[in-house]
């Protein structure tokens, strides 16, 4: 062992083949942004056209940040707080508020899965009846808008989202290939298979063609309005997990040789075909509702909760087997989303793993039930529907946008690092990046990102969001950006645990040049580096801090 002065610290999990790291991104990106959000902001900003600005966002900012989350991942092998303190003490914060909007967004995430797998089993007997929207809000959430906190809960989703949580936590508390790499293996393939068989039933409906006209008819006009370009580039940020720690995450479980931009652009167009395939699925079944009920597919055309439990079960209804049709659509989202949902929780578990210098499966149970108590204690009340819309849009549109651009900035502009990771990037990937990735990631996408924030803030300012009260939407809103904030320094103030080493490790190979380094040679990329031969990669350790 060439470096001397420093013990062998235990080697970080990793990830066992390159197949089951894309499952799980793939899993991670595919998830309720693709079924629900991604064909209504396609159709409601210019339909056809807007497969435009979608493929301009994908290509400037979402391939080029997934591959820059890939590299801080892989390159400071740790998740985000203690990826970016490695780069630079200061930066610790962005990494924690990366973790609070994943700890946020996760609580209520949980949420809409619970209602999708009781409407995977209510689908069998269609228990909705002749009112889908009344049952829903009435029956199912029995919606209380008014009060800020109604303190009433629903049983069936209390029990359910219990069990949603049981589940995620037991998942992540095995190691990432038992956990993860296991499940991502099984989930994404059945996802797929259900999912194709569903838009094929839904291409033989009638009507489908109606649906998919009102689907692709391109709006060319909308190609000059910014808020369509805007909402490209807020759709490709939740879509394809990037910008909150998921893909740093996960890609600190890579090893050391691992093709991270060939890996980036499989994940980025496996899941935009995911997209698509989810437009053209709900489409054809809008198609089918405008067809049966005759109203045009706009006015039955809508996004999330009213999409997922309000129209299709109001097609199920009508539809020839809507039993099956149902089960495969609640089914289908499900899946979909229990796989995002535990890249979101890893991100908040790596990161209070790393910190305390806790083991996975004792973090997982103990942060786990926080997280489970506050979800269910917020999302199993009546109060759930208003607070997870307000939390949602509050932690998307504000809260990735904010970090996302902050990464970007701080990692090019002030730590000045744009050079390595660049470097580290082609030293092991397939697709070399360049000056133009380097525009797209450190310019083009942070201007992008910075106009959003505004235009979002200017609109949540100018009127009240969807009619909420001012408490309501301080507290769940603004009030859960604050907690974002203030627990994002109190915890960099906090020490790290003795076990985690938190300095860049001498000797560690941070990056293996795939080609062109014969056994021994060191390793360019190690700032410091004593010995290539030291894999000593991992983010927690037996031995004190140096
Ligand atoms: N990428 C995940 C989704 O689309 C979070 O839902």
């Amino acid at each position: 062992m060439a470096n001397t002065t420093q013990k062998s610290p235990a080697k970080r999990e990793t990830f066992n083949s390159r197949l089951m790291f894309m499952m799980a991104a793939i899993g991670s990106a595919v998830g309720l942004g693709n079924i629900w959000r991604f064909p209504y902001v396609t159709y409601d900003n210019g339909g056809g056209a807007f497969l435009i600005p979608y493929l301009v966002a994908l290509l400037t900012a979402g391939i080029p940040i997934l591959w820059f989350d890939f590299a801080i991942g892989h390159r400071y092998r740790a998740s985000a707080p203690l990826a970016f303190r490695r780069m630079a003490r200061w930066a610790e914060p962005i990494g924690w508020f990366k973790a609070g909007v994943a700890f946020f967004i996760a609580i209520y995430y949980a949420a809409i899965l619970a209602w999708a797998g009781l409407y995977t089993v209510k689908s069998f007997n269609q228990a909705w009846g002749d009112d889908p929207e009344s049952y829903l809000m009435n029956d199912f959430l029995k919606m209380d808008s008014s009060s800020t906190f109604s303190g009433d809960f629903v049983l069936p989703i209390l029990v359910t989202l219990i069990a949603v949580w049981i589940f995620a936590i037991a998942v992540l508390a095995m190691n990432v290939n038992k956990g993860i790499g296991s499940l991502t293996l099984v989930f994404v393939p059945v996802l797929i298979i259900l999912f194709v068989i569903m838009v094929v039933r839904a291409l033989f409906l009638d009507g489908a063609l109606e649906g998919l006209n009102a689907f692709f008819t391109p709006d060319w006009s909308a190609l000059s309005n910014t808020s369509v370009w805007i909402a490209a580039y807020g759709q490709i940020f939740f879509s394809l997990s990037v910008g909150f720690g998921i893909m740093i995450t996960y890609a600190s479980y890579l090893k050391p040789r691992s093709n991270l931009t060939g890996t980036g652009m499989t994940t980025a167009f496996a899941n935009s075909s995911f997209e698509v395939l989810a437009g053209i699925g709900v489409f054809a079944t809008l198609g089918f509702m405008s067809v049966t009920s005759h109203v045009a597919v706009g006015d039955v055309a809508s996004g999330g909760i009213g999409l997922a439990f309000i129209a299709f079960p109001t097609i199920i209804n009508q539809m020839p087997m809507g039993a099956l049709f149902g089960v495969m659509f609640f089914g289908s989202l499900f899946l979909a989303g229990i796989t995002s949902l535990i890249s979101i929780m890893e991100v908040v578990f790596a990161a209070l793993s790393e910190k305390l210098g806790w083991n996975r499966a004792t973090t997982a149970i103990v942060f786990g039930t926080i997280m489970a108590v506050l979800s269910t204690v917020m999302f199993a009340s009546t109060s759930s529907l208003v607070i997870l819309d307000i939390m949602d849009k509050w932690t998307n549109n504000l809260g990735i946008v904010f970090c996302a651009a902050m990464a970007l900035l701080i990692v090019a502009w002030v730590t000045g690092r744009r050079n390595e990771i660049a470097q580290h990037l082609n030293a092991v990937s397939s697709i070399r990046v360049g000056r133009i990735w380097e525009f797209c990631a450190f310019i083009l996408t942070p201007v992008a990102l910075i106009i959003m924030m505004f235009n979002e803030i200017k609109s949540m300012l100018a009127e009240p969001y969807g009619g909420y009260s001012s408490a309501q939407l301080n507290l769940f809103g603004w009030g859960t950006l604050a907690v974002i904030v203030i627990a994002g320094i109190v915890l960099s103030a906090l020490p790290y645990s003795k076990k985690t080493i938190t300095d860049r490790i001498p000797g560690s190979d941070f990056g293996v040049p795939a080609k062109g380094r014969r056994k021994g040679e060191p390793n360019p990329l190690v700032v410091g580096a004593v010995s290539s031969s030291t894999d000593a990669t991992s983010t927690t350790s037996t031995t004190p801090r140096s």
